[in-house]
């Protein structure tokens, strides 16, 4: 036998059962973003490498450490993204989305950091990401927030919480920043490697360090929100009091810093106790210069992405169950003249009712052993098919889940007995799908 070759660390396979859940979860939040009127963009998985360098920071350790960077046979300096918002600005800017103009856009797919793999930390994750463009005032940060807040209503989760931040104008971080290092520098003896090293290269990202002896030295830090000046003051207060007329519940944490460079003014971050240390399920903020850094004209900008990974171990944590997208129906027959009469009668009951999931047995088999099939693949019921049906002009119906008697429907009848059986309404997105 030839030696097996296995995923790459870090990067999973989603079975069938998970991806259930995902399914779920793609739906509930494509209704809910198109509820706000949010619109679907959908970017690349691989875009210039300094694309990202410019957007998320040289610094950050997205860049320096974990993006996976290539050099295709052209000699590009190419990247499988490490998240959306810089793709989307860079896509905006391009087809001229963005001048001028509102715009609400959402995304989701696959991006790539090569972090430590962890329960809920992987190497390739899938985002669900929400930009919206041109809006300066605090509106739109409060509506990208309760947008968020509505879909883990939707998904029945409990016990997230929001924490917010603002991290001012530029020259708020300048002057935040001079006197946090020269705080720092005083008791850089005390903190970690890794933090020592952030002194020059990025000191607002030391706050968010998780070793205990750095975060003692961090209690006594100052705080950013002292060094707002009046309009970014006012930004965060409007932003606060909005959330709060919502009736949406925050806490205000200043030592809330994000990891990648373009973040204005609020930045926020729902967490949950339940994941560990990998407990943030949704992040994103204001990023107000990141149009003009990249190239189009200054458009402010406010957005999130939030994590499917995590928010399934939650949801799986939390015990929420959510509908499955197996087979229900499973058609065993028995002879020739019965499999080309499933076959057709199949296709029939596919169009009649495109909301059924169903398979047809196809090879020849036993009826045992078909019926074995029938129930390992989840379906509730089973049609059998055999010579004496096939007289009789209709099917038996057998309930794989309960012991009610099997049924001799005929065939006009079979698809409402289905959607009776079943429990099933029919649904207007999918009508006239075939
Ligand atoms: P981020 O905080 O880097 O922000 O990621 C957002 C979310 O993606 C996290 O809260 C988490 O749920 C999930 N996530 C991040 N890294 C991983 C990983 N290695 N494994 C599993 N899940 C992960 C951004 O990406 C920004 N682009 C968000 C944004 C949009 N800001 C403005 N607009």
């Amino acid at each position: 036998m030839s030696p097996r070759i296995q995923a790459v660390r870090g990067m999973n396979d989603v079975l069938p059962e998970e991806s259930s859940r995902w399914s779920f979860l793609h739906m509930r939040a494509r209704q809910i973003l198109e509820a706000y009127g949010y619109r679907e963009i959908r970017l690349p998985v691989v875009e210039r490498t300094e694309l990202f360098k410019r957007a998320v920071g040289e610094t950050t350790d997205v860049v320096e450490k974990e993006m996976y960077c290539f050099e295709d046979r052209s000699g590009e300096n190419l990247a499988l993204r490490p998240e959306g918002t810089a793709g989307c600005v860079r896509a905006g800017i391009e087809h001229g989305l963005l001048h001028h103009q509102h715009q609400r856009f959402w995304y989701s797919g696959p991006m790539f950091r090569r972090e430590r793999p962890q329960a809920g930390r992987y190497r390739q994750f899938y985002q669900i990401g929400v930009e919206a463009y041109g809006m300066e005032g605090p509106g739109i940060d409060i509506e990208v927030i309760a947008l968020s807040a509505r879909l883990w209503q939707n998904l029945g989760l409990r016990g997230v919480r929001l924490q917010l931040n603002s991290l001012g104008s530029e020259d708020t971080r300048g002057r935040y920043r001079t006197d946090l290092v020269t705080f720092l520098q005083r008791y850089q003896g005390k903190l970690d490697s890794d933090s020592q090293r952030r002194i020059i290269t990025n000191p607002l990202r030391i706050l968010d360090s998780k070793v205990p002896a750095t975060q003692a030295v961090l209690s006594d830090a100052p705080s950013i929100l002292d060094y707002l000046d009046t309009p970014a003051r006012s930004h965060f207060d409007r932003l606060c009091k909005g959330l709060s007329d919502l009736g949406i519940e925050y806490e205000v944490n200043h030592r809330l810093v994000r990891g990648l460079d373009y973040y204005t003014h609020g930045v926020f971050e729902w967490v949950t106790e339940e994941l560990g240390s990998q407990g943030t399920i949704c992040a994103g903020g204001r990023y107000d210069h990141l149009v003009e850094q990249l190239g189009g004209s200054p458009t402010p900008a406010v957005g999130f992405a939030t994590g499917l990974e995590r928010l399934g171990l939650l949801m799986n944590a939390q015990k929420i169950l959510v509908p499955g997208y197996g087979p229900q129906v499973y058609f065993c027959w028995v002879g020739d003249s019965a499999r080309a009469v499933a076959l057709q009668e199949g296709e029939r009951l596919r169009r009649a009712c495109p909301i059924l999931r169903l398979i047809v047995h196809t090879e020849p088999m036993g009826l045992k052993a078909q019926l074995r099939k029938a129930d390992r693949s989840g379906a509730q019921l089973a049609l059998i098919l055999g010579e004496d049906e096939v007289a009789a002009g209709g099917v038996q119906v057998k309930s794989l889940r309960d012991n009610y008697e099997k049924l001799l429907v005929p065939w006009p009848e079979l698809a409402s007995t289905l959607i009776n059986q079943l429990g099933m309404k029919p649904d207007d997105q999918t009508e006239g799908l075939f």
